[in-house]
């Protein structure tokens, strides 16, 4: 058996876009359409197995409430990945991605991995934000893109293994 090896986590974004749905169904494979609003931040973990290594994600789901946001530093400042999250019915919600991101590059690790989940792809019907500039986008700043479902599923481990890959390249 090998020894895990420890990813941190921070995921990122507007309160609403489905980060802790995202989290809940990636750990218990489960949906809430519930899902209150976190408060702070929660924290979780999983171990998946990964090519011939064992990664344990340590996942910080920050809170998407305005009067949170500085307490988000203090989860990305140390974090090997970020998932910034947005809700592709809600263009507000993609355009805020970019003040993190500025955020990132400001305060976090010069070399964090940093996806983009443009969630609750099974409302594609209400789409707000096309894939492409969404995509064209992440490429522009070099970062994983990802259309993920809490709800169906969609996306939901791809995105966890793309940031493994970038991580530990085969
Ligand atoms: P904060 O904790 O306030 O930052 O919000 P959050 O980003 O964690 O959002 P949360 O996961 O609590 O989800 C908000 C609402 O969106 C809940 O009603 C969820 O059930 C719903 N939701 C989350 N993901 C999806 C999805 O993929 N599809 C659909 N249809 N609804 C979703
Ligand atoms: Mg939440």
């Amino acid at each position: 058996m090998s020894i895990p090896t420890n990813l941190k986590v921070v995921v990122l974004g507007e309160s609403g876009v489905g980060k802790s749905s995202v989290v809940l169904r990636f750990i218990t494979n489960v949906f809430n359409p519930t899902s209150e609003a976190t408060l702070g931040a929660s924290f979780v973990g999983k171990a998946l197995s990964f090519n011939d290594k064992i990664l344990k994600f340590n996942i910080w789901d920050t809170a998407g409430q305005e009067k949170y946001h500085s307490l988000a530093k203090m989860y990305y400042r140390d974090a090997d990945a970020a998932i910034m999250v947005y809700d592709i019915t809600k263009r507000d919600s993609f355009n805020g991605l970019k003040k993190w991101y500025e955020e990132l590059k400001e305060n976090g690790p010069r070399d964090i991995v940093v996806a983009i989940a443009g969630n609750k792809e099974d409302l594609v019907e209400n789409e707000a934000v096309s894939p492409q500039d969404a995509k064209a986008y992440a490429d522009s700043i070099g970062a994983i893109f990802r259309k993920t479902s809490a709800k169906t599923c969609t996306g939901i481990d791809q995105i966890f293994k793309d940031i493994a890959l970038k991580i530990f390249p085969e």
